[in-house]
C-alpha cells in the first residue's frame, strides 16, 4: 500500500502559488502532498466534505458546517475523526498558514486506504484532507444583471442530504447547464424544483419566499439557514414547500444560494426573463441583510 498520488505542481494547474494543505495530520506544501491510490475516496468516491467561507481570517457559520459534517459522516456510517474544537484548531491553523483574509476552505474525510471492495473495510483510519482556495468576490454584473439558469431533470441519488464527495451527477448537470449557456441548473424531481446542481434554490411569488423543505432530496444548505433567518428577521414570509416546474415561469424572482456564491438572483430561466428581467426587490433586501451579517462577522461582532 505504498503507492501514492503525487499532486501535480500547482503551477501546472494554473494556480498562482503553492498553498499549505492538511493531509492526515500534517500541514504540508500543496505541491508536496500525497495520498494513496488505494484511498476509497479516490477509488469509490467514498467520503464526505464541507466548503466553509472564511472572511477576515475567520470561518463564517462554522458551527453549522461542523454539524452538517457530523450528519454526513453518520449518513455514510463513518466516525468523526475530530471533535469540534479540534476541527476548529486545525482550520484556524490552515487559515493562518495561508495568510488569513478571505478564503474558501475545503475539507474532506474519506473512508481511508484499503484493498478495493464495495464492502466497508474494518479497522481502517479515515483520510482527512483540507485545502484552501481563493474566495471569488461577486462581480458587479451578477449584482446588477443576475445569472442564467436552465431546468434539468434531477438525476441524483436519494440521499442528497449527505454532502458526499461523489459528485458526478452534480458535475454532469452543471456541465449541461454550461453547455446550454447558463450558470446553474435548477433541478426538477417528480415535477417539483428541488435545488440547484451546487446550490439551494428559491422562488418568490407576491413577496413570499418558497424553497424546498429539508429532506433527502436537498442538501441542507448553511446559506439557506442564513437566508431563512434573515427573512424571518425582516418579516418576509417563507414557505418551505417545493415549487412545481409549471409555476416557475410565473415566479416574480428566482434565486440560488451557496456558501461561496452567497445569494444570487436568476434573471433568465430557459432563455426567458424572470419577473422584470432584473434582480428583484426581495433579493435586494435579503442580499443587503446578508452583506450586513458578513460585515458584522468581519468586525468580530
Ligand atoms: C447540491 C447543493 N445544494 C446546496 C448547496 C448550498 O450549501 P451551502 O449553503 O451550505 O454552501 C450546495 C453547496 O455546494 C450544493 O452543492
Amino acid at each position: 500500500m505504498a503507492s501514492t498520488i503525487r499532486y501535480i505542481a500547482d503551477a501546472d494547474l494554473g494556480l498562482k502559488s503553492v498553498t499549505d494543505v492538511f493531509v492526515n495530520g500534517d500541514f504540508i506544501a500543496s505541491d508536496q502532498a500525497t495520498v494513496s491510490v488505494f484511498d476509497r475516496g479516490f477509488l469509490l468516491g467514498d467520503g464526505v466534505y464541507e466548503v466553509i467561507p472564511v472572511y477576515a481570517g475567520r470561518c463564517f457559520k462554522l458551527a453549522g458546517h461542523l454539524n452538517r459534517l457530523k450528519n454526513s459522516l453518520a449518513g455514510v456510517k463513518m466516525a468523526n475523526p475530530y471533535k469540534d474544537q479540534e476541527w476548529e484548531a486545525l482550520l484556524d491553523t490552515l487559515i493562518t498558514r495561508n495568510g488569513g483574509g478571505d478564503q474558501a476552505l475545503y475539507l474532506q474525510v474519506s473512508r481511508g486506504v484499503a484493498p478495493r471492495d464495495h464492502v466497508f473495510p474494518e479497522g481502517v483510519a479515515p483520510s482527512v484532507f483540507m485545502m484552501t482556495n481563493p474566495l471569488q468576490a461577486r462581480s458587479e454584473q451578477v449584482k446588477t444583471q443576475g445569472i442564467k439558469a436552465v431546468t434539468l431533470a434531477d438525476s441524483r441519488w436519494q440521499r442528497c442530504d449527505i454532502k458526499a464527495i461523489s459528485l458526478l451527477p452534480n458535475s454532469l448537470l452543471k456541465q449541461e447547464a454550461k453547455e446550454a449557456g447558463a450558470d446553474e441548473a435548477l433541478l426538477i424531481r417528480d415535477g417539483f424544483m428541488t435545488e440547484g446542481s451546487a446550490s439551494n434554490s428559491y422562488a418568490v411569488f407576491d413577496g413570499v419566499i418558497y424553497t424546498a423543505p429539508k429532506n433527502n432530496h436537498i442538501l441542507p444548505g448553511i446559506t439557506r439557514d442564513v437566508v431563512l433567518s434573515l427573512a424571518k428577521q425582516a418579516g418576509i414570509e417563507v414557505v418551505e414547500e417545493a415549487v412545481s416546474e409549471a409555476r416557475l415561469v410565473g415566479a416574480d424572482e428566482l434565486w440560488v444560494s451557496s456558501s461561496t456564491k452567497e445569494v444570487l438572483p436568476i434573471t433568465t430561466l430557459n432563455g426567458q426573463g424572470v419577473g422584470l428581467g432584473k434582480p428583484g426587490k426581495v433579493w435586494q433586501q435579503i442580499d443587503a441583510l446578508y452583506q450586513q451579517q458578513k460585515r458584522r462577522h468581519c468586525d468580530g461582532s
